[in-house]
């Protein structure tokens, strides 16, 4: 209710349209009065009016946010928010594009209401990060755009020096898409000058203060501003102004809207390029013809130029200082003099600087643009320059003023004129408002036949002398009786002294004020004429941004016809914004200048009632309280509120007027507060709009309950048919599921009652067969037996008679097996000298047993055989021999038998002093032995070795142990032995041979049986004839005197040693043995 009581505050309303009394007095007191008291913003029904405080104030936090959102406009302090927060709501819930339309002087406030309005819109959308990113894209264009659009002047510290609209676009749910920026004439004349206590464009200072020295050194720049021409080579530093934060933060908001490092760098060069060339100075010369001609004064600041845009010195030193001009179909080139130098080095760097800003607002735009195809809302927002009227006033504030009187013209025909228009069209009873319209001011200067813009355009392109003089002349012709036109020859013509308005000039009266303009540069600045050299070398430069800048500096698309006049440019873009802006349901934020100085809270009267006189606010208030605050067709009108109505909701079958007034007479409208036109309903006091506004909030509640309701209870009574219809299906299917559990249940029981009841029954018959099977068995066995029985008897007598045969043959045959099978258990050892064997247990076993035995003792013979080594087989071999030889023969064979045959008894390899004898035995030896030899002569005994080889036999001598005799066995014919066991051998030698020439051998052994045995062998091997033996007791002797007879005589005397031998006489020789 407080805000409420703000707008109906008697001292001070927030609605002027409450105002009373209603002058222009009171007007101005209560807007100072508000403003006293912090309150800035005044309503116009639902025109804000803003008062610059030119201080901050608490009223831009987000709680202010807060409580502005969804807000009824008339139910809160007056505020700029709530006209952002109307124009928005009305764009997403009503579907209507919107503009803001903020106007006032310069410094009155409006680029500072444009960044509200837009932060509030940002605030309230919704959120998300595609939004937010979108949103800020939005909000960071501004610090970009001021640093390059804006310049201190010296009504504002950050004056707008370029027109801006800017159309934001939302989706159907109110959330920003993108936007679009379109620029309006940019104040380029400032690039080259600017008058004391102003400043060039921001840019500069900020990229000077704030650029790191190794930017600048790159941008080869200098950190003093007073090194530069453009910048009046002063220093200007702004109270409460940080540049060089400024510059961050301008290069941040570049990051943001996705300009890449080299955009930005050649976004820098460009502009070091611009500031840069203010230093390029001209001198001047003459030429060899006498023609004046310009040259460069210092070539450094030039040639830096040209390596900064990659261009040779010399194409730009000759587009600055000379002109093709074409000349009878021939292009010759002429020299400049200095002010034309001048001249056009000063157009270069306007041209640059203006082209690069519109380059920028493009890129901003590429980055913020909506992709299309997306179904979109729009809300313009429209800061443009203020309306200017200085001491000296030219072409630029012509244009501007201009624009500022369509603005007007568009406020006009929108509030007052369209609304009074509107009364009469609806046949409503109205009482006519006097208002000025500036229909007529508009048409002095854009008329496309007889403006002052046409004129201008007509004079610059006309053939022959072209100067501002005849453009006034001819301005002073035509509007010699204008009302709103007014110079030195009008005045004159009508007799007015006027000492304020000097010759060059001529004035206006423009709805805000006159204005004087002094036609000086108005030909020039309307031209804007670039010299094609220029654009050329700047085509020509390899910098890639520059270089597209002047695309007609292309030779390849040189084109004769003259571009679009600035000032024609500037008329049809102001004719497109204005149709744009009455496309579009229209907001107006009126801004007032409170004083001249920037002074926080500091109220100058007069100043403040000169706006608002040509602001026509008053005017404004009178329309609104003359007429209805409200109108809209009836049939939208029903439709929005038709809920509040019985008769009416939920359809009214009538007309869209019938439905209304039974609606409104139901509400208990008064009847003063309305009014029925043809088409529409006219409210008259906004209090009942919002009373309405109300009723239908509180209605729409209640209806959303009861849809709500509604939709509950069908959403109830569907889900329990759902329920119910799923309750039955499950209960058939749990009873269907129970029935056949039971009869399962049923029909397992009957088949284990039936399974019993078989089993049963089976069983009692398995019995009965059972029972029957054995006496059929019992019977058969009994027959079986009885069957047997008889054939038994009846065979008997045949079975008697060869019984006891089979019986003793099979008694036999047992007997015989068990022999066997004991003897095969009982079996001898395997040694060949066992003789046992088992005796047969049965006498008529016994041969069978002998002929086993003699089997069994060859078989063992046969398993001794096979398992003798050579050596012990040639053993026994010899042995087998001597028994041959003596067994039973001689008495010392039996003793010779448990004597092995050795063989070598000398061991003539180990002992060396045999090593002669070793060598005449060599591999053949056969046996070697220690023997006594007998002297046949004297019948005594000498110690001889014998050796016996396989081819001879040696007898040596043993001390020398050197052969003595060498028999070859051949010699050998005969050998004598005795009966007894003594060791006497005689050796009978053939006649004829060298060995036997000495006689027979008479030879006492220790090993006779062996040594004969062996002889006997070798003599065998040698000759194939055996030793021809005789075992006798008298034998003779051949000696070399003759036959000696030996007779072997048994004799207890004989030595224990051997026999002994006795000779007896010559012929006769006895042997003693024993
Ligand atoms: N609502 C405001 N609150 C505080 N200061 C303001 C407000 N509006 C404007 N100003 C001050 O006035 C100066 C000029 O405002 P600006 O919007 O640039 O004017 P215009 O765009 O109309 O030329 C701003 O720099 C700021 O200091
Ligand atoms: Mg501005």
């Amino acid at each position: 209710m407080e805000a409420t009581n703000s707008l109906l505050d008697t001292a001070a309303v927030g609605d002027l349209v409450l105002l009373d009394p209603l002058t222009e007095e009171s007007l101005l007191r209560t807007l100072q009065e508000r403003f006293q008291r912090s309150d800035i913003y005044t309503y116009i029904g639902n025109v804000v009016i803003s008062v610059n405080p030119y201080r901050s104030l608490p009223i831009y936090t987000p709680e202010t946010v807060q409580e502005y959102h969804n807000c009824n406009f008339f139910a809160v302090k007056p505020h700029i928010y709530a006209i952002a927060d109307d124009a928005y709501r009305s764009l997403r819930d009503r579907d209507r594009d919107q503009c803001i339309l903020i106007t006032g002087e310069s410094g009155a406030g409006k680029t500072e209401a444009s960044k509200l309005v837009m932060s509030y819109v940002a605030a309230v959308s919704s959120k998300g990060e595609e939004v937010d990113k979108v949103k800020e894209q939005l909000l960071q264009s501004n610090p970009v755009l001021e640093a390059f659009g804006n310049a201190k002047t010296i009504r504002n510290d950050n004056s707008s020096r370029f027109g801006k609209y800017m159309d934001v676009e939302f989706d159907f749910k109110g959330e920003p898409l993108g936007g679009v920026i379109s620029n309006y004439l940019l104040e380029k004349s400032r690039i080259v000058r600017h008058v004391k206590g102003e400043r060039n464009f921001h840019i500069f200072y900020q990229l000077l203060a704030g650029g790191s020295a190794q930017l600048l050194q790159q941008l080869k720049l200098r950190q003093d501003c007073r090194h530069y021409g453009y910048l009046n080579r002063e220093r200007s530093n702004l109270p409460g102004v940080d540049d060089a934060a400024n510059f961050r933060a301008m290069q941040d908001a570049m990051r943001v809207i996705g300009f890449s490092p080299e955009e930005v760098t050649a976004l820098l060069e460009v502009t070091a390029v611009v500031l840069k060339l203010g230093n390029v100075e001209l001198s001047s010369g003459y030429q060899a013809s006498g023609m004046e001609a310009c040259s460069i004064a210092e070539s450094q600041e030039l040639r830096e130029i040209c390596e900064l845009i990659g261009l040779d010195t010399s194409t730009l030193e000759q587009a600055l200082c000379s002109r093709t001009v074409k000349a009878r179909d021939e292009m010759v080139l002429t020299t400049l003099t200095v002010p034309q130098g001048y001249y056009g080095r000063d157009a270069l760097a306007k041209n640059i600087y203006s082209r690069l800003f519109d380059w920028l607002v493009n890129r901003i735009n590429t980055s913020i643009q909506v992709k299309p195809g997306k179904q979109r809302k729009v809300m313009g927002v429209l800061d443009i320059y203020g309306f200017e009227i200085f001491q000296d006033n030219g072409f630029e504030q012509f244009i501007i003023n201009y624009c500022n009187e369509k603005l007007q013209q568009i406020f006009i025909l929108m509030t007052l004129k369209e609304e009074q228009e509107e009364y009469i069209r609806e046949g409503i009873r109205w009482t006519p408002v006097e208002f000025f319209d500036n229909s007529i001011i508009c048409n002095l200067i854009e008329n496309s036949k007889g403006g002052i813009l046409a004129m201008l355009d007509e004079e610059c392109l006309r053939p022959g002398v072209v100067n501002e003089d005849t453009f006034l002349t001819k301005l002073n012709q035509l509007f010699a009786t204008h009302k709103h036109y007014e110079s030195r020859e009008t005045q004159n013509a009508r007799h007015v002294m006027d000492a304020s308005l000097p010759p060059q000039c001529f004035r206006i009266h423009h709805y805000a004020g006159k204005v004087t303009y002094n036609v000086t540069g108005f030909i020039e600045k309307n031209n804007d004429l670039l010299f094609r050299d220029l654009s050329q070398a700047m085509w020509a430069a390899r910098h890639t941004l520059l270089r597209s800048l002047f695309p007609e500096g292309d030779p390849q698309k040189v084109s004769l016809k003259l571009p679009p006049t600035a000032g024609f440019q500037f008329k049809s873009s102001v004719a497109t914004l204005m149709k744009n802006l009455y496309s579009k349901n229209p907001n107006y934020i009126r801004c007032i200048k409170p004083n001249e100085t920037k002074t926080a809270m500091l109220f100058t009267p007069e100043l403040v009632l000169a706006q608002i006189r040509y602001l026509g606010l008053l005017e404004n208030v009178r329309v609104r309280r003359a007429g209805y605050a409200f109108r809209q067709l009836y049939g939208p009108f029903l439709e929005r509120y038709k809920m509040l109505g019985t008769r009416t909701w939920p359809r009214w079958a009538g007309g869209n007027r019938d439905g209304v007034e039974v609606l409104l007479e139901e509400l208990a409208i008064p009847a003063e507060e309305l009014a029925f036109g043809h088409t529409k309903i006219f409210i008259r006091s906004p209090c009942t709009l919002f009373d309405l506004e109300k009723r239908r909030q509180e209605r729409v509640v209640q209806l959303a309950t009861l849809i709500q309701k509604m939709f509950r209870g069908w959403r109830c009574w569907t889900q329990y048919q759902l329920m119910r219809k799923s309750q039955i299906v499950i209960s058939a299917w749990f009873r269907g599921h129970a029935q056949k559990n039971r009869y399962k249940q049923m029909k397992r029981s009957a088949l284990i009652i039936q399974a019993y009841a078989r089993g049963w029954k089976s069983r009692r018959l398995l019995r009965e067969l059972k029972r029957q099977c054995r006496r059929h068995a019992a019977a058969s066995t009994i027959a079986a037996y009885w069957r047997g029985y008889q054939v038994r008897r009846a065979y008997r007598r045949f079975f008697r008679s060869g019984a006891s045969a089979r019986l003793a043959n099979f008694i036999y045959r047992r007997l015989v097996q068990r022999f066997l099978v004991g003897l095969e258990r009982n079996l001898p050892p395997l040694s060949v000298m066992d003789q046992t064997w088992p005796p047969a247990p049965y006498k008529f076993l016994d041969d069978a047993n002998q002929e086993l035995r003699s089997i069994f003792c060859r078989w063992k013979c046969k398993k001794y055989r096979e398992q003798l080594t050579p050596q012990r087989r040639a053993l026994l071999q010899a042995k087998l021999c001597a028994s041959e030889l003596f067994k039973d023969k001689k008495a010392l064979y039996p003793k010779s038998l448990a004597q092995p045959f050795c063989g070598e008894y000398l061991g003539l390899a180990q002992n060396p002093k045999y090593q002669k004898l070793h060598a005449v035995a060599k591999d053949n030896l056969v046996m070697a032995d220690a023997v006594r030899k007998v002297n046949k002569a004297s019948g005594k005994t000498v110690p001889r070795l014998l050796l016996l080889t396989t081819e001879r036999l040696v007898l040596a001598e043993p001390r020398a142990a050197q052969p003595k005799a060498t028999l070859s066995l051949g010699d050998i014919h005969g050998a004598s032995v005795t009966r007894f066991s003594d060791g006497l051998l005689a050796l009978h030698l053939r006649e004829s041979t060298t060995g036997g020439a000495k006689g027979d051998l008479l030879l006492v052994s220790d090993h006779l049986i062996e040594l004969v045995t062996r002889l006997h062998q070798a003599l065998l091997g040698a000759t194939a004839r055996g030793l021809a033996l005789h075992i006798t007791d008298r034998f003779s002797t051949r000696g070399p005197k003759g036959d000696v007879d030996v007779t072997v005589v048994e004799s207890e005397r004989a030595g224990s040693e051997g026999p002994v031998c006795k000779k007896r006489g010559n012929r006769r020789m006895e042997v003693l043995v024993h």
